[in-house]
Order: C-alpha cells, then structure tokens, then sequence
C-alpha cells in the first residue's frame, strides 16, 4: 500500500474512532489512530468518568490498547476532535505518555472535514524527559 493510502486510512479510523468517543460532561469527543511499525493501526477515543479525574484522553486510550494487542514501535498517530477552524494538539500528558515509545512518531493533527498538520512527537515535545533519562 502507497504511503499516501495509508494516511488516508489512520486519518480517516481516527475520525471513526472519534466518533465512539464517550464524552458525556464535556461533549468534546477525541479520536486517535496509531500505526505501529509493522502497519497495524490501532484505535482510541476519550473515555470520561463521573468523577472527573479519571477520564482517559483518547491517545492514551489507543497507545494502552496497542500495547496490550503486543505493539511498541510506532511510526505515526492521527487525531482529531470536532474543532473545526484551527488544528487540535494532544494535551501535555499524552505526549509524554506517547514519548514513553519514541519522540520520531508523525503526528497528524486533523481537522473533522479531514484536513491535517503534519507536526512531530519531537516538535510537540522538545527536551522531553524519556527512558533514556533514567540511565545512571
Ligand atoms: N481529550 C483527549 O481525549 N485528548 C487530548 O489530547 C485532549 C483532551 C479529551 C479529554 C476530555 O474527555 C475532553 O477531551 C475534554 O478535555
């Protein structure tokens, strides 16, 4: 499959996902696709909780959902939200928990009419505390 093909499908499962988003107290559904390095995407929406705190961002979702299905190399993610006039980023905590497995991931920021940015881990998270760091 083209490169391009294949952006087409995170972009658009990101949109997918969005839209299982569970999202009662804020009504702001988040979708997330993550392609792992041998081509399997997977998915994750935002989870809210009625006690607040525990609501879990849709890109923690996906990367915890990854993990669990045996993947930990990640090329690219996809998100979106339904802002429509300007591109969305992830909030600090999902781009350190997404750091955890790299900063060379592409990250789309994507519009709901399907429109994207093209960013970087790396550029969404300079000097980011890594695994790395914990070396003595
Ligand atoms: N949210 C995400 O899912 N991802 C982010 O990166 C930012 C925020 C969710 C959490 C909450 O359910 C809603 O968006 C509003 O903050």
């Amino acid at each position: 499959m083209q490169k391009a093909d294949k952006v087409a499908e995170l972009i658009s499962k990101c949109m997918q996902a969005r839209d299982m988003a569970y999202c009662p107290y804020s009504h702001f559904p988040v979708g997330a696709a993550i392609l792992t390095a041998d081509g399997a995407i997977i998915t994750g929406c935002n989870v809210e909780n009625a006690s607040y705190g525990l609501t879990v961002c849709a890109e923690r979702t996906a990367i915890q959902r990854a993990v669990v299905e045996g993947h930990r190399q990640f090329t690219a993610i996809a998100v979106t939200c339904d802002v429509k006039d300007r591109f969305v980023g992830p909030c600090g905590a999902c781009r350190q928990v997404l750091v955890e497995f790299g900063s060379n991931w592409t990250v789309y920021l994507t519009k709901p009419d399907g429109t994207y940015k093209e960013t970087t881990l790396g550029e969404l998270l300079p000097l980011a505390f890594s695994p790395e760091d914990l070396a003595k």
